[in-house]
């Protein structure tokens, strides 16, 4: 790769998934079970500088400044041998990375994490990928990093056994509507049972799984109406369906998987006190504690307000629509 740039950085934000994607038709290629739609928010950002060195032996990778621990690592290490055997060369790379947020607490950094590094990796490689090949390279390595590709408003679809290509799409810019995502963090620390581990104890032991796939679709499909439409209330109703869904398959799993707090019920108390005095705002988790909280841009510093007050939130973050990855050379 003489002569062309072995060196660049990519700034990726995390996104919510409004539609959740929870479970995998094919382990191996990554591929999710079910449609999901997200939002990118612009608050929670990762940046990811890579750079493939002829001096290496070993590949690098620094996470926030301390060095990956093996897990951590591998996965890093098998989206380079992807780009490796693309670009066809043979290089060691140095990783390093900052997430702007609380690492593996339930706040997606995996997805800006591998849709940053799948963006500076390739580039450092002299690939000259498509957002849509980006995206499903990103997917391969973390399927909710497939959307934070894209900017604003994103779908990634189902896909079956041996879905190599798929990627996600954009549905609608940032600029399409002025939502606001209030997160609320409540206890913190790294998750309890990582999302692919959680997927897969959910797929193969809850007596829900099945009724959550052929379910699943049905949210997905009123989410992107409701995104269309600009129409808060049906996308939030939607979401919470499909939120406390996968969240019953997690917990009727066997061992049952518990991501939520004592706090994080508390919260949703706040979020369901503010539906009832006529404000328009849904709460989501994901594979953690947090309380996510969508709605119109005009409430957001009344949620912000409220959350703020709620016993055991530790700290909330206002976010809003936010744009796809960004590479720098
Ligand atoms: C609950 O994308 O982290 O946040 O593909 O195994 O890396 P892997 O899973 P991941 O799962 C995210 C699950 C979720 C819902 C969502 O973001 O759609």
């Amino acid at each position: 790769m003489s002569g062309r740039a072995n060196e660049a950085s990519a700034r990726a934000c995390a996104n919510i998934a409004l539609a959740k994607y929870w479970g995998k038709s094919d382990l191996r290629h990554n591929v999710p079970a079910v449609p999901s739609i997200s939002m990118t928010l612009d608050q929670l950002v990762t940046e990811t500088r890579v750079r493939f060195d002829p001096l290496l032996e070993v590949d690098n990778v620094r996470l926030d400044g301390r060095r990956a621990s093996t897990e951590e690592a591998a996965r890093v290490i098998a989206m380079l041998d992807r780009i490796r055997r693309e670009a066809r060369f043979r290089l060691r790379a140095r990783v390093s990375s900052h997430n702007h947020f609380p690492t593996a607490a339930g706040l997606a950094s995996s997805a800006s994490g591998f849709a940053a590094l799948a963006a500076a990796a390739s580039t450092a490689a002299g690939l000259r990928l498509s957002s849509r090949r980006l995206s499903a390279l990103a997917r391969a390595s973390s399927a909710s990093a497939a959307r934070s590709i894209f900017g604003g408003f994103v779908e990634l679809p189902a896909g079956e056994r041996g879905d190599a290509d798929l990627a996600a799409r954009q549905l609608a810019p940032p600029a399409h509507w002025d939502l606001r995502l209030i997160v609320a963090q409540t206890v913190s620390g790294p998750k309890k049972v990582g999302s692919t581990e959680g997927m897969e104890r959910s797929r193969k032991t809850s007596p829900y799984y099945g009724t959550w796939l052929t379910q699943a679709p049905k949210w997905a499909r009123a989410i992107k109406r409701a995104i269309k439409d600009r129409d808060l209330d049906t996308l939030g109703a939607a979401m919470e369906q499909s939120t406390l869904a996968f969240h019953c398959c997690a917990i009727t799993a066997t061992p049952s998987i518990f991501y939520w707090a004592p706090q994080t019920l508390t919260a949703l108390e706040t979020v369901y006190g503010l539906r009832e005095r006529g404000v328009s705002a849904w709460a989501t988790m994901d594979a953690g504690p947090h309380v996510k909280t969508l709605c119109d841009a005009s409430d957001a510093a009344r949620v912000k307000q409220a959350l703020d007050r709620t016993a055991g939130v530790t700290r909330t973050w206002v976010t809003k629509p936010g744009p796809g990855v960004e590479v720098h050379s």
